[in-house]
C-alpha cells in the first residue's frame, strides 16, 4: 500500500534530519515541517479518508504508531540538545562570589625598595651596575692584588676566564668614578652571586645594596652617622647596633656592622648564629689605592663605602630563619608579606 510506504519515507527522513540537528531553533523547524498543521505528516493524515475502508484500520494503526515514534524522538532531541547548552547557559547568581587576588611585592623587593628609600631620603642617587663582571672591577681594581688572599674570600662563578657573575656590588664604585668626578653620593641596588655551599643563612645568590659617597673631608663619622640613621629608620629608635673591626681590600680603615638580633633580642638563636648579632653589612674608608686606579686625587677627597646585606635584613625584619624561603617562591610563604 503506497500509503504506509510514504509512513515509512517521513520517518526515516525525520531520523536522519534530526542527526544533523544542533540547537532548539531548528528542531522547532523541522517539528513544524511535519506535525503542523500543514506539516507533510498533517496533510499526509487528511489523505487517510480518501482509502478504501477495508484498508483504513491498518492504516490508521500504522500512521498512530509513526506518530507516537515522532513525538518521542522530537522529546528525546530536545532534552539532549536541553542538556548539552545547560553548562554554558546556566548561571546560578546565589552562589558567593570568588575572591580576587591581591598582587604583592616580593618580601626582598619590599625591603629593597624601603631601603633605598631611606638613603634617596639622606641625598644618594640610584645607579645600577651589570651582573655579569670582568675581573677588573670586580677584583683588581678594588685593590685585590693578584696573588693575594682576599681572592679566596669569595668563591666565584667565573663564565670565562676573565667574565665573573658579580660577588659584591662594590665595583659599581670603580664604574661610577671613571665617569663622574666628586662629590659622587651614590646607591646601587643589586643582585650577587656567590659559589657557596647553600644553608640557612647563605644561599648562591642574594641581594646588596652598595652606598659610598666621596666628596672632600668625608670622614669615618660620617659614615656612622648615616648607618645609624638608617638603622634607627628601618628597624625603630630602639634598634641597636655595632662596628667591628674588620678588613676588605678596598677600605682602610674597614668595618663590619652588627645589629642586635630582632628575632632572639640578642639571647641567640639559629639565625644570628647564638651570638645575639646579626652581621648586616660591611663598611669603611675607601682606600686612596682605589681613588688612584680612577684618576681620584687621594690628598685631596675621602669616601666612606658599605655593602649592605638585603637578605640578612629581610630576614630579621620579617623573622624568617632561612634565606632558602626568599628563593623558592612557595605561594604560601609569599603571601604572608
Ligand atoms: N663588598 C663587600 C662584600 O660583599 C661588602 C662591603 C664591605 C662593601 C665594605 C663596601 C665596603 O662598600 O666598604 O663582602
Amino acid at each position: 500500500m503506497i500509503f504506509l510506504k510514504r509512513l515509512e519515507e517521513i520517518e526515516e527522513a525525520v531520523i536522519i534530519r534530526l542527526n544533523s540537528i544542533s540547537d532548539l531553533r531548528e528542531l522547532e523547524k523541522l517539528k513544524s515541517d511535519y506535525l503542523s498543521r500543514k506539516g507533510k505528516f498533517s496533510l499526509l493524515m487528511k489523505e487517510l479518508k480518501e482509502l478504501p475502508l477495508d484498508l483504513r484500520p491498518q492504516a490508521g494503526e500504522k500512521a498512530n504508531q509513526v506518530k507516537r515514534k515522532l513525538d518521542e524522538l522530537f522529546q528525546a532531541k530536545a532534552q539532549a540538545l536541553k542538556e548539552k547548552k545547560a553548562p554554558a547557559e546556566f548561571i546560578d547568581f546565589t552562589l558567593p562570589g570568588r575572591k580576587s587576588w591581591e598582587g604583592k611585592l616580593h618580601p626582598l623587593t619590599q625591603v629593597l625598595e624601603r631601603i633605598v628609600e631611606i638613603f634617596y631620603g639622606m641625598g644618594f642617587e640610584v645607579v645600577k651596575g651589570p651582573d655579569i663582571e670582568t675581573n677588573y672591577y670586580n677584583f683588581d681594581a678594588l685593590n685585590f692584588p693578584q696573588d693575594h688572599p682576599a681572592r679566596d674570600m669569595q668563591d666565584t662563578f667565573y663564565l670565562s676566564e676573565d667574565l665573573i657573575l658579580r660577588t659584591h656590588t662594590s665595583p659599581v664604585q670603580v664604574r661610577v668614578f671613571e665617569k663622574k668626578k666628586p662629590p659622587v653620593k651614590i646607591l646601587v641596588p643589586g643582585r650577587v652571586y656567590r659559589h657557596e655551599a647553600i644553608n640557612a643563612r647563605s644561599f648562591c645568590l642574594f641581594y646588596q645594596i652598595e652606598g659610598f659617597y666621596v666628596d672632600e673631608e668625608v670622614t669615618f663619622t660620617d659614615l656612622k652617622g648615616v648607618l645609624v640613621a638608617f638603622v634607627r629608620e628601618f628597624f625603630g629608635k630602639d634598634a641597636e647596633l655595632r662596628f667591628r673591626a674588620s678588613f676588605f681590600p678596598f677600605t682602610e680603615p674597614s668595618a663590619e656592622v652588627d645589629i642586635r638580633c630582632i628575632i632572639c633580642k640578642g639571647e641567640g638563636c639559629s639565625v644570628c648564629k647564638y651570638r645575639g648579632w646579626l652581621e648586616v653589612l660591611g663598611a669603611g674608608m675607601i682606600d686612596p689605592e682605589v681613588f688612584r686606579a680612577v684618576g681620584y686625587d687621594p690628598e685631596r677627597y675621602s669616601g666612606y663605602a658599605f655593602g649592605l646585606g638585603v637578605d640578612r635584613i629581610a630576614m630579621s625584619k620579617y623573622r624568617v630563619d632561612d634565606i632558602r624561603l626568599f628563593y623558592e617562591n612557595d605561594i604560601r610563604f609569599l603571601k604572608q608579606f
